[in-house]
């Protein structure tokens, strides 16, 4: 039966890649994201990719040619390969290949091949349908290995033997992984298979990819599922040792800890209710990572993980560096995430206005992203603890909100200056200085003084005293 999928090609720059088919009499299919996400009623992907029996650089500079304002193309000529954007979507155009890939790098020597070579050469039957752009058979789709019925039964498949599909592109072990977490889909179980025979083969793919895959994961709507393949897979220890390494639980002396990896997976899970900041998934992800090497046990006080979070975001620092990530503010926002990740829960048994102005003066402009880390760090399948410990973070909220109109910590400012501080005592740059500062930002946090001019300006007058300073004037 030929389905027909003419609703699919409604934007404009359809018809001039017709147009530009017919021109140069190439047969020509959109392939991949687009058509599998129209499919799947995700929206209109902004990534289009075309492929053409023939010269994909031919086919790329004539509909330039074709196109208003006839836009730039950039050619990769060792793939093969040409892109252009038009009216904020991205154009990528390949020649139909066969390819077949060496054992140690993900760059294929490339043949040319028919559309169905290059189908089968794809990674997943649901991104290998294709849809014709040809004037006679326009919207017409090609689907040779049951696509359409796996995006129905939600199954990740591979074209061909799942070996041969990975080992051609150790990258798709994680695709597969990624698919399965974003769209809720399972992998057929051959392919599973193959993903865990292959999995050290990950090595060979760049940080780079990888790093792309595990946001894609952690920005699923539920990342455990893609975290709990890759353990399964044994995908896992390649990418963060640090994470299985918190798996297990000890019993020493009839006491057992929590394992701190599902406990984590849970973590994710409950932030990603709430939050689409990749990186708060992140720390969440992170932000027991110290719990491992910390690990004691006390025979007074049972199991310990003494300054966790300290090492953790130490840790945090490795692990962005090893898999190439920026080190940039972003990883210092997880690093301070992990390492104030306990700070709310000790508080929370007692909410003083010291403790909570030390918090956000700590914290800054983070203190909210480290409150939702907090509650999500609530996993205790005890009904009566997990409303205990919400109720208790929910005071902690309303005391910083309080806090916060009466004495404006967060970003704080001191409301002397250190120049100031040196005219009055007519002070060259010394220790003084430095130690009449703390001493006011001290007694603000404490409340001893209202964050105001005059009432720190009488304190530094008594603190200079006391140091055994005069004034000038
Ligand atoms: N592809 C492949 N093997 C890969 C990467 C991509 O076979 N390792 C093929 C698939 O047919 C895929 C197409 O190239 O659909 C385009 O790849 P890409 O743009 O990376 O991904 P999309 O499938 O479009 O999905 P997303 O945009 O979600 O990454």
């Amino acid at each position: 039966m030929r389905s027909n999928y003419k609703t699919a090609l409604q934007n404009p720059v359809f018809n001039v890649l017709s147009k530009a088919a017919t021109a140069l009499g190439l047969e020509t299919y959109v392939i991949g994201g687009f058509v599998r996400d129209h499919l799947l009623n995700r929206g209109t992907a902004k990534d289009i990719d075309i492929v053409t029996v023939g010269s994909g650089i031919a086919l790329a500079k004539k509909v330039a040619e074709i196109l208003p304002g006839k836009p730039k193309v950039s050619v990769f000529k060792t793939y093969g390969t040409a892109m252009l954007k038009t009216g904020g979507i991205e154009l990528e155009f390949v020649g139909a290949r066969k390819e077949s890939y060496s054992e140690n790098s993900r760059n294929p020597s490339v043949e040319n091949g028919t559309l169905q070579d290059d189908q089968n050469r794809r990674d997943f039957t649901i991104n290998a349908l294709a849809i014709s752009l040809n004037d006679e058979t326009f919207g017409d789709l090609l689907d040779p290995f049951g696509g359409v019925e796996d995006l129905q039964n939600k199954i990740i498949r591979t074209p061909l033997d799942p070996s041969i599909t990975y080992s051609d592109d150790p990258l798709r072990m994680l695709r597969a992984i990624r698919f399965a977490s974003q769209l809720d889909f399972t992998i057929e179980k051959k392919s599973l298979e193959a993903i865990s025979k292959n999995a050290d083969r990950i090595k060979i793919v760049s940080k780079e990819r990888i790093v792309d895959e595990i946001n894609k994961i952690l920005m699923s709507p539920v990342p455990s599922k893609g975290f709990a393949l890759l353990h399964k897979t044994k995908l896992l220890p390649y990418i963060f040792p640090e994470l299985v390494a918190l798996q297990g639980i000890e019993e020493k002396e009839g006491q057992r800890h929590k394992d701190n990896f599902w406990h984590t997976l849970e973590v994710v899970d409950n932030i990603s209710e709430t939050t689409d900041n990749l990186w708060l998934r992140w720390a969440a992800l992170l932000h027991d990572i110290g719990k491992a090497p910390t690990k004691r046990f006390d025979k007074k006080i049972g199991w310990t993980f003494h300054a966790h979070e300290f090492v953790g975001a130490k840790m945090v620092y490795k692990l962005f560096k090893r898999l190439k990530m920026p080190l940039n503010d972003k990883m210092k926002f997880v690093q301070k995430m992990v390492l104030m990740s306990s700070r709310p829960i000790v508080l929370a048994s007692d909410v003083t206005d010291s403790a909570v102005r030390r918090l956000v003066f700590d914290a800054g402009d983070y203190v909210e992203d480290l409150m939702t880390l907090c509650e999500a760090d609530i996993t205790t399948k005890n009904p009566k603890k997990f409303r205990k410990y919400h109720n208790n973070f929910q005071k902690v909220r309303e005391k910083i909100v309080e806090v916060e109109e009466r004495d404006r910590v967060r970003n704080f400012q001191p409301p002397v200056s250190g120049e100031e501080i040196m005219e009055t005592f007519n002070l060259k740059p010394s220790r003084e200085i430095g130690t009449i500062k703390d001493a006011i930002k001290e007694a603000i946090l404490e409340g001893e003084i209202p964050n105001e001019y005059e009432a720190a300006k009488e304190f530094m007058l008594k603190k200079g005293s006391e140091l055994g300073l005069t004034p000038v004037t």
